[in-house]
């Protein structure tokens, strides 16, 4: 069995592309979805999900009551069957419900078990490394239970490989990605981020209609694992490969009012593989006009907790709720945000309000769906 975590509040968008992708036993579970299947199903899922963020490979699972019973179900499993002492290694302990009071302590008894399982079955331990191991040993523990798991991936899986220039608050790619599937936005719909940032919803999008598997361009922990079977990954990534459409102009639009983020989308755009597959230009959300008749517009606008005067803000709201009621009656508009004020202060009915988290931060996926005239709400009027 795998497990593929992915942000709080995009499970059923996971398991739904699990399924698209022709996967097997597919469960959601709390950040994250349990499937089946063998080694090609770790390398599918590993190179096709654009909403995981790591694929977790099941090792073994028990009952506890205190950390020696940890570090006996740990031990007792063949590690070096599994990668080479030479590898670097680091544990991960999370827990919900432990009575168990340091994690710390039980990262410690695991990486002992392992490096003592090692030094029987081959006569020394691997290093740890925490900066950058080769191998992450995951652990997930409920009240009594306990998993232990083998990280696939090794980056997370929202490192496509295609950032090279950053701003200071751009989208997780993974979370992009399952705020497209939110937003039901198929790739024969003009799409539009009129604050894009870096692109990443653009790039996402682009990848996605022109069928690019995301982890096309980047290598993964299961490529360093003992029994790896190179040549049927290499199968599977060559036919990733050949079933990518050649790259031409798509109905994709990115506008932001910050130069240096529209050169870091148009680079990300070619390192992507789709230069040239997206309009990007410099605009102001407030006065932009729409690209075409309808469509799908996403945007995740600058919000207070990580960037933007915080008066300046609750000033832009309003004005950007008129924009949009203004010039964009018949499109789908999606704005992801964790600033609370927002949807207070936007003047527009929201028809859904989804939760999710960005990291630590919860955040609402706010649909509003705009019409001729639309309902202008006084402000403070919709609740969160
Ligand atoms: C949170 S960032 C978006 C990050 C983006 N999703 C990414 O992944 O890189 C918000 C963006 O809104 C842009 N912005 C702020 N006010 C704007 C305006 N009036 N018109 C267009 N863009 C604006 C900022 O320059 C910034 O790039």
């Amino acid at each position: 069995m795998y497990f593929a975590t992915c942000p709080k509040g995009l499970e059923s968008a996971l398991a739904d592309e699990l399924l698209e992708l022709g996967l097997d036993e597919v469960v959601a579970g709390n950040a994250g979805v349990a499937f089946g299947g063998g080694w090609a199903a770790c390398h599918r899922a590993n190179l096709h999900s654009r909403v995981a963020s790591r694929v977790l490979w099941c090792l073994g699972q028990g009952r506890y009551d205190h950390e020696d019973d940890i570090y006996e179900l740990a031990q007792a499993l063949p590690w070096p069957d599994w990668f080479s002492v030479d590898r670097t290694i680091r544990v991960h302990v999370s827990a919900i419900a432990s009575p168990l009071k340091s994690l710390e302590f039980i990262t410690l008894r695991i990486k002992d078990a392992v490096c003592d399982r090692f030094r029987a079955q081959v006569g020394s331990r691997p290093n740890v490394s925490t900066v950058e191991p080769d191998m992450r040993i995951h652990a997930f523990l409920g009240a009594n239970e306990i998993t232990l798991y083998l990280d696939t991936s090794g980056e997370p899986l929202f490192k496509r490989g295609w950032r090279r220039r950053s701003i200071e608050a751009p989208l997780r790619e993974n979370l992009a990605a399952g705020i497209l599937r939110l937003t039901g936005w198929r790739p024969e719909e003009p799409l539009l981020d009129p604050m894009c940032g870096s692109g990443t919803f653009i790039v996402e999008a682009a990848q996605i209609a022109l069928g690019v598997a995301p982890g096309a361009g980047r290598h993964f922990a299961f490529e360093r694992f003992e029994h790896h079977d190179a040549s049927a990954w290499e199968t599977a990534r060559d036919a990733a490969m050949a079933s990518r459409q050649p790259v031409r102009e798509l109905a994709i639009f990115g506008s932001d009012t910050d130069r240096s983020a529209l050169t870091a989308a148009k680079d990300n755009l070619r390192e992507a593989g789709v230069g040239g597959a997206a309009r990007i230009q410099f605009a102001d959300a407030l006065s932009l006009a729409p690209p075409a008749e309808t469509g799908v517009l996403v945007a995740n606008p600058p919000y207070g907790v990580r960037m933007g005067d915080s008066d300046e803000l609750a000033a832009f709201y309003p004005l950007l709720g008129d924009a949009l009621k203004r010039g964009f009656a018949g499109w789908r508009a999606f704005l992801f945000s964790g600033d609370t004020r927002l949807p207070k202060l936007i003047g527009l009915k929201a028809q859904r309000r989804t939760p999710l988290f960005n990291g630590a931060i919860e955040c609402r996926l706010l649909e509003y769906r705009i019409v001729a005239g639309a309902m202008r709400r006084p402000v403070g009027g919709d609740v969160v």
